[in-house]
């Protein structure tokens, strides 16, 4: 079965005492009212981690880094590895997140070094996909995302694919209130898990957690959650709210 999952991503938010008091309101709603059948991640910045790995029950809410280094260590001053992370309890990592490739200089190239890191010291990565407004106003979004795809995790081997969660976030949507309508959500993710299963065969598409990213809130998660192909949301802005996040989770 694949799993329904709501992660947040609290980007460059939150001092660390913000960061430890939000974890604690999340964990404390997650406790009383989340459905156990959905997984909730915290996608904190990396000097939240371990701390937030001590405030949450990490049994029920997975921690998550937002980046991970493209090296394994060495000479880069700071960076930070996925062995990093991963020696800090977190579980996930936030890889090729369009604010990382637009700001940062992301490509497909540095983005397979950060996978197979992260993969290799055993983190499960998210990893972010979708367009900028031109290429949806050009109709052009399916081309786009799987030449993402194609560029980088369709080049795993199928054993590590299958650990894999993917985040479809179209840019015009991320912080501007405008999210994908329920209808848009659903046709590229029915497209991008008919190319998995093009790569990879149906059993792996089937089992293959597709999160929506984008001006999701309370009002429209159920909505949007409910598609048969949308398993969930990577939550920017309403992730810094721990009742505007529960009530994503309660989308399910
Ligand atoms: P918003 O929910 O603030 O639009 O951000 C989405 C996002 O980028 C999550 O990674």
């Amino acid at each position: 079965m694949r799993k329904k999952i709501v992660a947040g991503n609290w980007k460059c938010n939150t001092n660390l005492q913000e960061g430890i008091e939000l974890a604690g309101a999340v964990n404390n709603l997650v406790a009383n009212e989340a459905a156990n059948d959905v997984v909730v991640v915290l996608g904190v910045p990396f000097i939240h981690l371990t701390k937030v790995v001590e405030t949450v029950d990490t049994n029920r809410i997975g921690v998550s880094a937002q980046n991970c280094a493209a090296e394994p260590k060495g000479a880069f001053t700071g960076e930070v590895s996925a062995e990093m992370v991963k020696s800090t309890g977190a579980q996930y990592v936030i890889l090729g997140h369009s604010e990382r490739r637009e700001y940062y200089g992301e490509t497909s190239e540095v983005l397979n070094k950060k996978l197979a890191l992260a993969l290799e010291n055993g983190l499960t990565p998210i990893y972010c996909c979708g367009e900028p407004l031109e290429v949806r106003e050009a109709e052009a979004q399916n081309e786009f995302v799987k030449k993402q795809l194609e560029e980088t995790i369709f080049n795993l081997p199928v054993d590590e694919f299958k650990k894999l969660v993917i985040a479809y976030e179209p840019i015009w949507a991320i912080g501007t209130g405008k999210t994908a309508s329920s209808e848009q959500a659903q046709e590229i993710h029915a497209y991008i898990r008919s190319i998995i299963a093009e790569k990879f065969g149906d059993e792996v598409a089937e089992e293959t957690s597709i999160l929506y990213g984008g001006s999701c809130k309370p009002s429209n998660a159920k909505e949007l959650f409910a598609n048969k192909d949308v398993d969930g949301g990577l939550i920017g802005g309403a992730s810094l709210k721990a009742e505007d996040f529960l009530g994503i989770i309660k989308g399910f």
